[in-house]
């Protein structure tokens, strides 16, 4: 893996992927970040790795659906790694206008696989970051597997599952050299603050309410986000061709109990000022329409075959999160109050 061309780069889990990467002593390659800047994409959550790497790390702005731009850098860059973040990617969003997933999730993955295609000579690998959600919903027993049989509910979760159709098709047919990994909710660093944990963490701060969708008994697999990264990096480096690897935390919980510990720990690092405990701010609100009740992983396989293991557990995680969202305050106000927006005008024509 030399000229690695990342999509998605600039959201939550490609910027936490390219920091990590980065950082490796023995990279000698190039990242290229290609992101389309949407509203889940910050340029400034990778600025000091952008001076810092100046001679290795490259950014373009770039939407994978235009494949004029991104055919460019596949050709200018020599790329011959792609690794697959860029994706619409939150659920409530899906609901409330799907048009964004199909183009973007579908659309724009059909297109990296034809330009995949097209440059199969100079590809060596083309990774494709996957959900658990394509599996549906479980009930309280059982966990999700490799072979368990796709049921997605939502438009978000149903484009994702598209996607992973077409990336094994294009490996089955053309013989393009695919993983694929579905993973469990990540959290920690750089999170836009419109999914459950890094909203809670900020409305509990400053003691807002904290809307919890029915009666908070859905259940996630919580996973440290640089866990995920260094999972990817694994099955990129060691994963066979055509394969796909479940990765998760072995952490199940509520998400009442996921709200109730973020507001526990605020309080023992700060004391609220307008309640007594912070779960007193916690409010059942409609449930989300299609809510999944369960998600749980078996990633065995990525644990036997690769020998990747979670390395942080959630009172680890989530204490590492807290602190992360507490310290970086700049960066949480101008995501909160728009002005990495006005940033983004500013130095990238639309
Ligand atoms: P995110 O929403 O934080 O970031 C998505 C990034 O993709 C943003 O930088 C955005 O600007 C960019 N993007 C969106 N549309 C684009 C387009 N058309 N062209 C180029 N760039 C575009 O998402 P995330 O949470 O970092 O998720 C990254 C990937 O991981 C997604 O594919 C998601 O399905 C998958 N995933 C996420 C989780 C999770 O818990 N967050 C878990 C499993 C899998
Ligand atoms: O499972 C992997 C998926 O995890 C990823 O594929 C998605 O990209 C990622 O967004 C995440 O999806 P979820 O829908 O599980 O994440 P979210 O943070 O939106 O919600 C987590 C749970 O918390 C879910 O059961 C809904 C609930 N929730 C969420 C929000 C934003 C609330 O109760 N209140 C809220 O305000």
């Amino acid at each position: 893996m030399e000229n690695i061309l990342v999509t998605g780069g600039c959201g939550f889990i490609g910027a936490n992927f390219i920091r990590g990467i980065l950082a490796e002593d023995d990279f000698q390659g190039r990242i290229i970040n290609a992101d389309s800047l949407t509203y889940a994409g910050n340029p400034e959550s990778l600025a000091d790795i952008a001076e810092i790497y100046a001679d290795c790390y490259h950014f373009v702005r770039a939407d994978i659906c235009d494949i004029k731009a991104m055919e460019n850098i596949i050709r200018e860059y020599g790329i011959d790694t792609i690794c697959h973040f860029a994706a619409e990617s939150h659920v409530d969003r899906s609901i409330a206008g799907p048009d964004a997933f199909i183009q973007t999730n579908i659309v724009g993955t059909f297109r990296l696989l034809e330009l995949c295609r097209k440059y199969a000579n100079q590809l060596k690998r083309f990774h494709h970051v996957s959900t658990d959600e394509v599996y549906g919903s479980l009930g309280a027993q059982g966990l999700f597997r490799e072979d368990s049989p796709y049921d997605p509910s939502s438009p978000y979760s149903a484009s994702k599952a598209a996607s992973d159709h077409l990336v094994r098709a294009y490996h089955t047919t053309y013989g393009i050299p695919v993983t694929i990994s579905n993973c469990s909710n990540n959290y920690g660093p750089y999170q836009f603050p419109e999914k459950l944990i890094p909203l809670m963490i900020l409305n509990a701060l400053e003691e807002k309410s904290l809307p919890v969708y029915g009666q908070g008994l859905n259940v996630r697999d919580w996973l440290y986000v640089t866990d995920h990264c260094r999972a990817i990096r694994m099955i990129m480096e060691k994963g066979s061709s055509g394969e796909t690897y479940n990765v998760g935390g072995h952490c199940e919980k509520q998400n009442l109990e996921v709200v109730q510990t973020v507001c526990d720990l605020l309080d023992e690092i700060k004391a609220p000022e307008t309640v007594v405990r912070r779960r007193e701010l916690i409010t059942f609100v409609k449930d989300r329409p299609g809510h999944d009740l369960r998600y749980a992983i078996d990633c065995s396989k990525i644990e036997r075959e690769l020998d990747w293991h979670p390395a942080e557990s959630f009172e680890s995680g989530i204490r590492k999160t807290l602190a992360w969202y507490m310290e970086n305050t700049e960066w949480v106000h101008r995501v909160r109050s728009g002005e990495y927006l006005s940033w983004i005008r500013q130095h990238y024509s639309a």
